[in-house]
């Protein structure tokens, strides 16, 4: 099929590749030119894996073109709308500017058969429920023959190429009218044939249930880390451990064992914002109480950061000025060097803020974080970091730092102090090898 991809960030330039590699013709369509202009030299303009290898096999063949001229989206038979939907300046809802740019674009530029089947819109951002009817009623009034569908994205960074080549479910949200919804599940179905032979499940739905599914979702995952780190909190007051409180409990096929993770708390472009754009369209909608509990679930997320700010503190017997506190790990999660609404970047600010002297380590964000924030003082080496500090916080669980040698460390610091931002590393090792040890809800230090 012909395909068009309307936004290249994360989401967008991901979707692209893994069509062309599911064997579309796919043009991406982006106005940010830097952006254009590295992928379609075939270079990423993100750090994500197995993505290099599919820009690698499909650009420079007719398969898979980035441009900044919309003309190109023409021929398209679908057009997925993969922009950006970020959270307001100072406000709780989401900016959907880029969703309406788009659809714009479409209506403009894209040229159905005078005859024969539509031309499908198939909206992937995460928006307001109620935002595909509005699109779909600008389609139907634009005099074009488009229609749309809403077909969500569960993709995980640092797991995008597989997430979106092999789905754990498709979810096409369709038009009431049983004959138009028909021809919808139609184009989407060849478009997603190859996952759907190997037995993806597809859940078929109306707009706002489609809408609805991809926050849900979100909001269950935030909610899921956000009890565990409470059970943390209890721990800390009780001597418990929540590792082992979370694996007990996720023995439980009721409650499973992902997700119950406790540590500094979530963060990425995704999860935070989304509650809070859930939030405030409830609000919109006058069912605001439906959601209060995510108003809790968003502070114990942010408590996260104060708890890590406090072990710093109580590592070093007090003030943090004028202490070195080594930082490894400033991305969001590990395997991506996104940095946004990044708990450890929110962390390492505080400290700095408090007059500690920083020394950052991250095996993907690095440069980046040395353009943006130089303050942080980004170094290379791990030792280099590590030397003369008086902490040492592991703030994302990199396979790196998860699988550091204590006792070979040991000597670099001006005071041996761990704090395990993410409880990945063994408390019993750590401190038979002479570190003092901070776990995020592991009882007492160690
Ligand atoms: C999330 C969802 O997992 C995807 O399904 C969804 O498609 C995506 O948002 C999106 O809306 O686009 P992502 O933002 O890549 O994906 O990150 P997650 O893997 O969900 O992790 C989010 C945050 O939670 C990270 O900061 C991570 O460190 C934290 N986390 C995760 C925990 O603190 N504990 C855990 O047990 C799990």
């Amino acid at each position: 099929m012909r395909i068009s991809v309307i936004g290249c960030g994360y989401l967008g330039a991901v979707h692209a590749a893994c069509m062309a590699e599911l064997g579309h013709d796919v043009v991406g369509l982006d106005v940010d030119e830097t952006k254009v202009a590295l992928l379609a030299q075939g270079r990423p303009s993100f750090h994500e894996p197995g993505f290099p290898e599919l820009l690698a096999r499909h650009v420079g063949t007719r398969r898979l073109r980035f441009t900044t001229d919309p003309t190109e989206i023409r021929d398209a038979e679908i057009h997925f709308i993969g922009v950006g939907t970020p959270q307001l300046q100072g406000r709780l809802g989401a900016d959907m500017t880029y969703v309406r740019q788009a659809v714009a674009t479409i209506v403009e530029h894209a040229a159905p058969p005078a005859e024969g089947r539509p031309v499908l819109v198939a909206g992937k951002s995460t928006v307001p429920v109620g935002t595909a009817e509005e699109i779909a009623e600008a389609l139907a009034s634009s005099g074009k023959n488009l229609m749309l569908a809403w077909n969500p994205e569960f993709l995980r960074e640092g797991y995008a190429v597989a997430d979106t080549l092999h789905p754990d479910r498709l979810v096409y949200g369709l038009p009431e009218d049983l004959e138009r919804g028909a021809v919808a599940k139609e184009i989407l179905d060849e478009c997603y044939a190859r996952p759907l032979a190997t037995g993806t499940p597809l859940v078929v739905a109306n707009y706002p249930t489609a809408e609805l599914v991809k926050v849900a979702a979100n909001s269950f995952l935030a909610t899921k880390i956000s009890f565990i780190n409470a059970m943390a909190e209890l721990c800390d007051a009780t001597g418990g451990d929540v590792t082992r409180l979370a694996e007990a409990i996720g023995y439980d096929d009721r409650i499973g064992s992902k997700f119950l993770q406790a540590g500094i708390g979530f963060g990425g472009g995704c999860l935070p914002k989304d509650i809070r754009a859930f939030m405030a369209r409830a609000g919109e909608l006058g069912v605001d109480e439906a959601l209060t509990f995510l108003r809790e679930v968003d502070a114990i997320n942010l408590r996260r950061r104060d708890h890590a700010v406090t072990l710093a503190e109580e590592a070093v017997g007090g003030r943090l000025a004028g202490r070195k506190v080594a930082v490894l790990g400033i991305t969001f999660k590990p395997d991506t060097d996104d940095l946004r609404d990044s708990p450890a970047l929110d962390i390492a600010g505080r400290l700095w803020s408090r007059g500690a002297e920083l020394a950052v380590v991250d095996p993907a964000a690095g440069d980046l974080l040395r353009r943006r924030q130089p303050e942080l003082n980004v170094h290379d080496s791990i030792e280099d970091a590590i030397r003369d500090a008086h902490v040492v916080m592991v703030l994302t669980q990199w396979k790196e730092f998860v699988e550091l040698d204590p006792a070979a460390l040991v000597a670099l610091p001006a005071t041996p102090n761990v704090v395990d931002g993410r409880n990945v590393l063994d408390p019993r090792r750590w401190s038979n090898a002479g570190w003092r040890y901070f776990g995020m809800g592991r009882g007492v230090s160690v």
